[in-house]
């Protein structure tokens, strides 16, 4: 026998049993963010690297170690995006979308880190971004987490929001000189990668996923000493108008993220129920993003979750996966009952649009009623010598009680039409 090929490590075939989840999740977000008024875009999977160099920052962990990078036949570096952020302002700007214009938008796919694979870390895995681009008001911030309280709530998941402000990059200087004072005195504890980070990215010490860095990351310098009044202002309104509606938080001055395009509000919303990866949904402000990438100043918020995070959380949440299995399983005994069977089907898939409708594969009478029940369906549609004598079908109802019933096609349309909801 030939050999088998493996699948890439850390991508994972997303499998039938597992779609309900998939397709609850992404029609809850599609709906919601549609009735805030954010539309959808969908950008490339690839881009030039330096796009990502650019925005993420040369010395972050996705940019130096996670990033799917290569040549392609022209010579060009391309990579497999990271994350959608930096692709979304770059379509606005190929696109003129930001030309004196406010943008709120959303996306969602694959994105692509080497990172090393574990529970809820995976190579290629999948966010769903929200982003409103041209808006420095706070509301906007607040409008945005309460978009994403919305959700935890329709999804039926709990989790706590964790915030912090990272000011303007002018209010950081002092900071950093504080951390590069700070670390500096420490120099011969730090890793190899905080070391090299020292002098031109000392912010990034703090996020370090090294546990060796905890406690002197414990120890060093909060941000909120160091915060512009106006960034403070900000922040303050963006509490106060999540506290008018009920949305709870708590400020965690370490909160800093990974990526270097943020500015002034961050977040992350954090579940304790998944182990390691306890980062579900994160984002903030990243008002300096479009103008370092070629744009004018324009102020711009938004997040991304995790979707097979969130969908771990759902599990864990008593989710039972969701998958309710067809309306109809079709039951035909011998061929004249199949050939009738096939068209019968076809007539009402058009009566009942909404029905789904599966034909059991041939075999004993008893088997396919077995594999009718197997499949979860809510009536066995029964052919066989007797129904094709009489003209009619019988009915089974496999999930409540009831008698098998012998129906003409009209009568059938009309029951399962009640059911699901609709007929033609
Ligand atoms: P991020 O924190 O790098 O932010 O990723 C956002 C979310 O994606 C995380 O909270 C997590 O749920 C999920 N995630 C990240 N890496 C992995 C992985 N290897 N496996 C599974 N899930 C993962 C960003 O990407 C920013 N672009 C968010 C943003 C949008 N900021 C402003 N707008």
């Amino acid at each position: 026998m030939a050999e088998l090929i493996q699948p890439v490590r850390g991508m994972n075939d997303i499998l039938p049993d597992e779609e309900a989840l998939w397709a609850l999740v992404e029609s809850a977000v599609a709906e919601l963010f549609e009735r805030y008024g954010y539309r959808r875009i969908r950008t490339p999977v690839l881009e030039k690297t330096e796009l990502f160099r650019r925005s993420i920052g040369e010395l972050t962990d996705i940019v130096e170690k996670e990033m799917y990078t290569f040549q392609d036949r022209n010579g060009d570096s391309l990579t497999m995006r990271p994350e959608a952020t930096a692709s979304i302002v770059r379509a606005c700007l190929s696109n003129g979308l930001l030309h004196n214009q406010q943008r709120k938008l959303w996306c969602s796919g694959p994105m692509f880190r080497h990172e090393k694979p574990q529970r809820g870390r995976y190579r290629q895995f999948h966010q769903i971004n929200i982003e409103a681009l041209g808006h420095a008001e706070p509301e906007v911030d607040a409008e945005l987490i309460v978009i994403s309280a919305r959700l935890w709530e329709k999804l039926g998941v709990r989790m706590v929001l964790e915030m912090n402000s990272l000011g303007t990059p002018e209010s950081r200087t002092n900071y950093k000189r504080a951390l590069v004072d700070y670390f500096g005195k420490r120099r011969s504890d730090l890793d190899a990668d905080s070391i090299r980070r020292l002098e031109r990215n000392p912010m990034r010490i703090l996020d370090s996923k090294n546990p060796a860095m905890r406690e002197l990351v414990a120890e060093a310098p909060v941000l909120a000493d160091y915060l512009d009044s106006e960034s403070r202002d900000h922040f303050e309104c963006v509490k106060t108008l999540l506290s008018d509606v009920d949305v709870g938080f708590t400020v965690n001055p370490r909160l800093v993220r990974g990526l270097d395009y943020y500015t002034r509000t961050v977040f992350e919303w954090i579940s304790d129920a998944l182990g390691a990866q306890s980062a579900v949904c994160s984002g903030g402000r990243y008002d300096g993003l479009v103008s370092q990438l070629g744009g004018n100043e324009t102020p711009c918020v938004g997040w991304a979750l995790g979707v097979e995070r969130v969908i771990d959380l759902m599990r864990v949440s008593g989710w039972d996966g969701g998958d309710t299995g067809p309306d109809v399983y079709v039951v035909a005994v011998g061929s004249e009952a199949r050939r009738k069977c096939f068209s019968t089907a076809e007539r009402l898939r058009a009566r009942v649009p909404d029905l789904t409708l599966v034909m059991g594969r041939p075999g004993g009478f008893k088997a396919q009623l077995r594999r009718a029940d197997k499949s979860g369906a809510r009536y066995a549609l029964i052919v066989g010598d007797d129904e094709l004598a009489a003209g009619k079908l019988s009915v089974k109802p496999l999930r409540e009680d009831g008698a098998q019933q012998l129906v003409d096609f009209d009568e059938l349309v009309t029951r399962l039409g009640r059911e699901v909801g609709t007929t033609q």
